[in-house]
This record gives structure tokens, sequence and C-alpha cells, in this order.
């Protein structure tokens, strides 16, 4: 046994090696983690107040058509149906929460149009797209569609 661990010196200072490794790891590990670190999950547990006191910039669409009934009812046989009122006006919530205060600009239609429905080799076959230049040959797509209800048949009404 005694011929066994005659050489035993580095096997000491690698063992030594270790232990302050751990050490330093455990002390780190202390100093780095938040304290309420794993309360709730393997998260901080503030992380749920730090986001949610976040102010919110989306009111959602139901928010809108609470008071714009009248444009809900436009569009609810439209094509543009299943559109969210914001994906076309932006952000909107400090006007929903305040209408007084917060008067919108109306988007310009043009852009937002050709940003969806320019002809493009990646999207979907079934999804209606145009040339712009050879479609409307200049002209402002809203002077032929109506945002909120784009398809020809609704046109008629005012030319
Ligand atoms: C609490 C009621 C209320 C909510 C909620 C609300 N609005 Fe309004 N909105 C108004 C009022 C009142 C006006 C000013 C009068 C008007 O033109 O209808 C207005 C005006 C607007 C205008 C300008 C209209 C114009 O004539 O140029 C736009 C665009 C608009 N709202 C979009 C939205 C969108 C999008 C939402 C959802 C994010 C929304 N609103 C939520 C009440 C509301
Ligand atoms: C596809 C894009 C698009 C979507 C989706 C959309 N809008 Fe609009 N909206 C427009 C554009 C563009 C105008 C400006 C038209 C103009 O200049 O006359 C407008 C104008 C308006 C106006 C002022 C003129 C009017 O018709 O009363 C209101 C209010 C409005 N939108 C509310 C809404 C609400 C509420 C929703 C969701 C229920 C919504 N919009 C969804 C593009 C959109
Ligand atoms: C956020 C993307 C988006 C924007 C912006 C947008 N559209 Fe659309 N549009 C759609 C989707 C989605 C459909 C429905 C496609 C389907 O279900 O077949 C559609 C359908 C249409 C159709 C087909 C109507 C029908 O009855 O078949 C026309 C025309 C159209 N849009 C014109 C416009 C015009 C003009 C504008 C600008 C005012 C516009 N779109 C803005 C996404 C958009
Ligand atoms: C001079 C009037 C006019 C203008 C301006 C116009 N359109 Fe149209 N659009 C039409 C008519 C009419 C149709 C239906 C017949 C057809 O498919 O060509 C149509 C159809 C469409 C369709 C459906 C195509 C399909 O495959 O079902 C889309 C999408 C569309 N337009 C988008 C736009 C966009 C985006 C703009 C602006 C760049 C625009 N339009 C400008 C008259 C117009």
């Amino acid at each position: 046994m005694r011929e066994l661990f005659k050489d035993k010196e580095h096997l000491v200072r690698m063992a030594g090696l270790f232990g302050v490794g751990l050490l330093v790891f455990v002390v780190l590990r202390g100093v780095l983690i938040p304290a309420d670190f794993g309360d709730l999950g393997h998260y901080r547990a503030s992380a749920l107040d730090d986001n949610s006191s976040v102010e919110l910039r989306f009111a959602g669409r139901a928010a809108c058509e609470l008071c714009h009934d009248d444009v809900a009812a436009e569009r609810a046989k439209s094509a543009h149906r299943s559109i969210a009122c914001e994906a076309c006006h932006g952000a909107l919530a400090v006007h929903a929460d305040n209408p007084e205060a917060v008067f919108p600009e109306r988007p310009e239609a043009t852009p937002l149009c050709v940003a969806c429905h320019e002809a493009n080799v990646t999207k979907p076959a079934w999804f209606p797209t145009v040339i712009p230049d050879e479609h409307s040959e200049g002209e402002a797509c809203d002077e032929c569609h109506m945002p909120h209800a784009p398809g020809f048949e609704e046109v008629g009404s005012d030319g």
C-alpha cells in the first residue's frame, strides 16, 4: 500500500487545484446570480415586474372597434377583415386611452398597400399581388380601393 502512494505529491497538488476552482465557482455563483432567481422557476422572479411595468403601445383591435364601430362594420365582410387596425395605423394605445388628447394622423395608403401587395416570388400563390407601376400607373392605391374594404365590388358607390 505504502509502495502504491509513494509518489502521491502530484495528486495532492491536483486536488488542491480542483478545490480552488470549486471555491472560485461557488463564490462567483453567489455574487452573480440574482437573489430571486429560481423562486418561481428557472428565471429571475422580479423579471415579471420589470416586464409588466413596460407601458403598453398597442391597444388591440377590440379597443379600436369599440369606438370606431363604423370602420368595424365597413371591414366586416372585406378581404381585410383579419388585419389588425394597428398593422396599418401603427401603435395607438396613447390614442385609445385618451382620444381627446391624441388625434392620430391618417396613414398614407400607397406605401402600406405596396408593402403587402407588391408582387414578389417569396409570397404565396394565393395571396393577391400586383406590379404597382403596371397596375396603377402611378395613381394612389386609394383612388380606386378603399383601405378598409379594398375589394373591387365595394368601390362602386363613390366611383
Ligand atoms: C375611446 C374611444 C376610442 C378608441 C378606443 C379609439 N379611438 Fe380612434 N378616435 C376616437 C375619436 C373620438 C376620434 C376623433 C373623432 C373621429 O374622427 O372619429 C378618433 C379618431 C381616430 C382617427 C382619425 C380619424 C380622422 O378622421 O382622421 C383614427 C385614424 C383613429 N381614431 C384610429 C383608431 C385606432 C386604430 C384605434 C385602436 C388602436 C382607435 N382609434 C381607438 C375614439 C377612439
Ligand atoms: C389595410 C390598412 C388598414 C387597416 C387594417 C385599417 N385601416 Fe384605418 N385607414 C387606413 C388608411 C390608409 C386610412 C386613410 C384613408 C384616407 O386617407 O382617407 C385609414 C383611415 C381610418 C380612419 C379615418 C377615416 C375613416 O374611414 O373613418 C379611421 C377612424 C380608421 N382608419 C380606423 C381604423 C380602425 C378602427 C381599424 C380596425 C378596425 C382600421 N382603421 C384598420 C388603413 C387601414
Ligand atoms: C398588412 C398587410 C396588408 C396591407 C397593408 C394591405 N393589404 Fe390588402 N390584403 C391583405 C390580405 C391578408 C388580404 C386577403 C388575402 C386573402 O385572404 O385572399 C388582402 C386582400 C386585398 C385585396 C383583394 C380583395 C378581394 O376582395 O379579393 C385587395 C384588392 C387589396 N388587398 C388591396 C389593398 C390596398 C389597396 C391596400 C392599401 C390601402 C392594402 N390592400 C393594404 C393584406 C394587406
Ligand atoms: C385606377 C384604379 C386602380 C388603382 C389606382 C389601383 N387599383 Fe388595384 N385594382 C383595380 C381593379 C379594377 C382591380 C380588379 C381587377 C383586376 O384584378 O385588375 C384591382 C385589383 C387589385 C388587387 C387584386 C389582384 C388579384 O389578383 O386579385 C390588388 C392586390 C390590388 N388591386 C392592389 C392595388 C395596389 C397595391 C394599388 C396601388 C399601388 C392599386 N391596386 C391601385 C383598380 C385599381
